[in-house]
């Protein structure tokens, strides 16, 4: 008998409950559970018809993907899903929660399906960097017709209950999963309904092979956003051969398929970003037992671009919100960009007109500080002055309620330093948040010296309850991601001192699959803040002040390292910047060189891992997952690639230990030289991985 798998019998329908915790994989013990009970059912007599449920939380999660990688241990998930499809018997698959990947794919094999209205139905392998291995291309093109499987199968986005049984992948919306699919297949045996396997059923392919472009049109607007992922285009192609080949012919080449992005770099990759992002999650060094205080409702002092953003986050999560401002003027334009905001995403189709005012109406403006009443958190989104800072910090401690969680947004200011305005600051904590807040998904909780624990599991509740990936960081200047930014930044300045165009520095980091390059980055968040920054502390940078001389502040004034149409974020290259670039380097007496992208790649990269490892070895990061995870929720670095500590597995420390002597060598850059945990864990053949502090 199996552990994981328990069989009932309810006069002649056998119920199969799938048992293992926490969602249902399709590990081993699973696979060879179900393999047995249909085994078993098969050939007992008093069983007429099967049900196939879950326990817990859902149907099926999918695949164990811990598996994968390792020695395939029989029965695989491909003899489950025949005997479940060849069943003589029907077999209805009654789904609650998710039945997500192979999850589905094992509905799919069933003759029936029903599901809960709210359960979540879909194919996301891609997220993964794979495609569906066990059938999944094949046969929900059968059952939803080409179209919608290439969206939902390239796109890796599942369907409600309610759309699914629109779209013909379930065959009955139920209120519980066990009795709803008990009674489908009671009426299924006293109507006699014949059993469908999909496999044999064409009938939905019909119009596509008639008229190609139904699927390739679908299959072009699944893949538009697809930027150097290699997963979307192989889903592509086997939906197509739905169209094209026998089934058991294309099950053959999707198995191949599977098996070929599963050993690849881009899923090896994709699959550490699933589990960094949840080890993420998890606070280390928290004692056992610590519980999250209440969060009911968010104060959010400040109605600017982050405290705006951050307000819609908590809106979008259903959480009550008062945004905060020094007077009505501020505030009504806070409000009304909020507005605005909402409004453009329901004009685009994102957002249901409902929605747009259940969520606006969740967020409440008030003025002064006195205000923030009974929040159980205080998100400070104010400028960016210690002297500010800690004001609105000494009005907080007079006005939030005892208990209230209070956490600054500073982007780099010292959370110890702000914590000291108050008399409590073991309630004091970070809660970084990325520009547009509303939309990047990382949260960086700072943990200031005395933040209580209990602080930090509730600001990483409220992270998630705004839909963030929380990771737990040190005080430092910058933090995680803004310090190992401006270590790029500063190698991209000197190579732009050594004549490099900020150009070919851009196209490399594009080329390597960042959303946008630095110098485009720098237009974006506008000069005059680093160009003021410089006058005050009496320094300066002379192409970067000529730009700004020149009036070229960046986005703002449609010009800086770049130039801009009306109305365009697209940064094109501008004459004038060469030759102002050129100028400036002859004033100065500097020579221009040459360098090629692989250069450049490594001299912007490899710093940035070795301030990694530094911040690891400070205790600043926990783990390097929480550092890949930081880069790939804040900045964009490209999922395929895993986030910057992976990829310097990938490439290799000792390469990597290697390229920086040679250029902290040639450049006399001391700043260049390997960090001493990334030389150690060099010398002794480690990786990131490996690394335990
Ligand atoms: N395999 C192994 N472990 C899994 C898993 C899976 N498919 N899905 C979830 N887990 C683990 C998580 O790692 C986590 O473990 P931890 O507690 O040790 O950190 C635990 O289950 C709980 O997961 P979450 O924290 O994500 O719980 P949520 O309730 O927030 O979400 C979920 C549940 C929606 C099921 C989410 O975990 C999820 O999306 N899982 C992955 C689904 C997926 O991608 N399935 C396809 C797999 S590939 C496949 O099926 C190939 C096939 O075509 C052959
Ligand atoms: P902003 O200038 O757009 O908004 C700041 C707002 O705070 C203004 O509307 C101002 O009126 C208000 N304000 C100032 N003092 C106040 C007070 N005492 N009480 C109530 N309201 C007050 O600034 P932005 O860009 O939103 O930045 C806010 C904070 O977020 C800064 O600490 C910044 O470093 C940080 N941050 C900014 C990011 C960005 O990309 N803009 C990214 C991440 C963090």
């Amino acid at each position: 008998m199996s552990d994981v798998i328990r069989t009932d019998l309810r006069g002649d329908i056998a119920i199969v409950r799938i048992d293992s915790p926490p969602v249902n994989a399709l590990g081993h013990a699973v696979r060879a559970g179900l393999a047995e009970a249909l085994g078993r059912l098969a050939s007992d007599d008093s069983v007429r018809a099967i049900v196939l449920v879950g326990e817990g939380r859902g149907f099926i999660s999918g695949a164990d993907i811990r598996e994968f990688g390792r020695p395939a241990q029989a029965p695989s998930l491909d003899v489950v899903i025949d005997a479940l499809e060849n069943s003589a018997k029907p077999v209805v698959a009654g789904i609650h929660g998710v039945a997500l990947g192979g999850g589905l794919e094992v509905a799919l094999a069933c003759h029936f399906r029903v599901s809960t209205a709210g359960a979540r139905l879909g194919l996301p392998e891609v997220t993964l960097g794979l495609l569906p291995g066990a059938g999944g291309t094949q046969r929900l093109p059968r059952a939803v017709g080409p179209a919608l499987a290439v969206k939902m199968i390239a796109g890796g986005a599942p369907l409600s209950g309610e759309q699914a049984l629109a779209a013909g992948l379930i065959d009955e919306v139920v209120a519980d999963p066990t009795a709803g699919a008990e009674a489908f297949a009671r009426r299924a045996l006293a109507e006699g309904r014949s059993l469908r396997r999909l496999r044999d059923d064409d009938s939905r392919l019909a119009a596509a092979r008639a008229d190609r472009s139904i699927f390739t049109d679908a299959a072009t607007a699944a893949t538009a956003r697809n930027r150097g992922l290699d997963a979307p285009r192989a889903c592509v192609e086997a939906v197509g051969w739905a169209l094209d080949l026998p089934f058991d012919e294309a099950l053959v080449k999707e198995r191949e398929a599977f098996q070929r992005l599963m050993k690849g770099d881009q899923s090896k990759a994709q699959r550490h970003v699933f589990f960094a992002e949840r080890e993420a999650a998890k606070i280390a060094g928290l004692p056992e037992g610590v519980r999250p205080r209440p969060l009911n409702r968010v104060a959010i002092i400040g109605a600017g671009t982050m405290g705006g953003g951050i307000a819609m986050a908590f809106a979008n999560g259903g959480v009550p919100v008062t945004l905060i401002e020094l007077s009505e003027a501020p505030l009504k334009r806070g409000l009304e960009v909020i507005r605005k905001n909402y409004e453009a995403s329901a004009a685009r189709g994102g957002l249901a007109a409902e929605a747009v005012e259940a969520r606006t109406k969740l967020i409440e403006g008030a003025v002064g500080i006195d205000k923030v009443g009974e929040a159980d958190l205080v998100i400070e989104a104010v400028f960016e002055t210690m002297a500010v800072k800690k004001e609105v910090f000494a009005q907080l401690d007079a006005a939030a309620k005892a208990g209230a969680v209070l956490a600054t947004n500073t982007s780099y200011l010292d959370v110890d330093e702000i914590a000291s305005a108050t008399s409590r600051p073991q309630d004091v904590v970070g809660m970084h948040f990325f520009s547009p807040a509303n939309v990047m998904k990382l949260c960086e909780i700072v943990r200031g010296a005395k933040t209580a624990p209990d602080v930090l599991a509730t600001a990483a509740v409220a992270a998630r309850k705004a839909a963030k990936a929380p990771v737990v960081v040190g005080v430092c200047f910058g933090f995680v991601g803004n310090r190992m930014l401006g270590v790029r930044g500063q190698q991209a300045s000197k190579l732009m001192y050594q004549g490099v165009a900020p150009q070919q520095m851009d196209g490399v980091l594009t080329g390597f699959g960042m959303p946008m390059g630095h110098f485009a980055m720098a237009d974006l968040a506008g000069l005059d803040v680093a160009w003021r920054s410089r006058q005050d502390h009496g320094e300066s940078a002379p192409i970067e002040d000529a730009l700004c001389e020149a009036g070229r502040l960046g986005q703002k004034t449609g010009k800086g390292f770049y130039q801009y149409a009306a109305g365009s974020r697209a940064p094109l290259v501008d004459p004038e910047v060469e030759t102002l670039i050129r100028q400036t380097m002859e004033r100065l007496g500097l020579p221009m060189r040459q360098a090629d992208d692989a250069e450049i790649l490594e001299r912007l990269v490899y710093p940035m891992i070795n301030e990694g490892a530094k911040i690891l070895e400070e205790g600043i990061a926990a783990r390097p997952g929480d550092i890949d995870v930081v880069w790939l929720f804040g900045y964009g670095w490209p999922v395929f690639r895993g986030g910057p500590m992976f990829y310097a597995d990938q490439v290799g420390l000792k390469t990597i230990v290697e390229r920086l002597a040679h250029y902290a060598a040639a450049d006399g850059d001391t700043s260049l030289e390997p960090a001493p945990l990334l030389a150690r864990l060099a010398d002794q053949g480690k990786t990131f991985a490996d690394w335990r502090p």
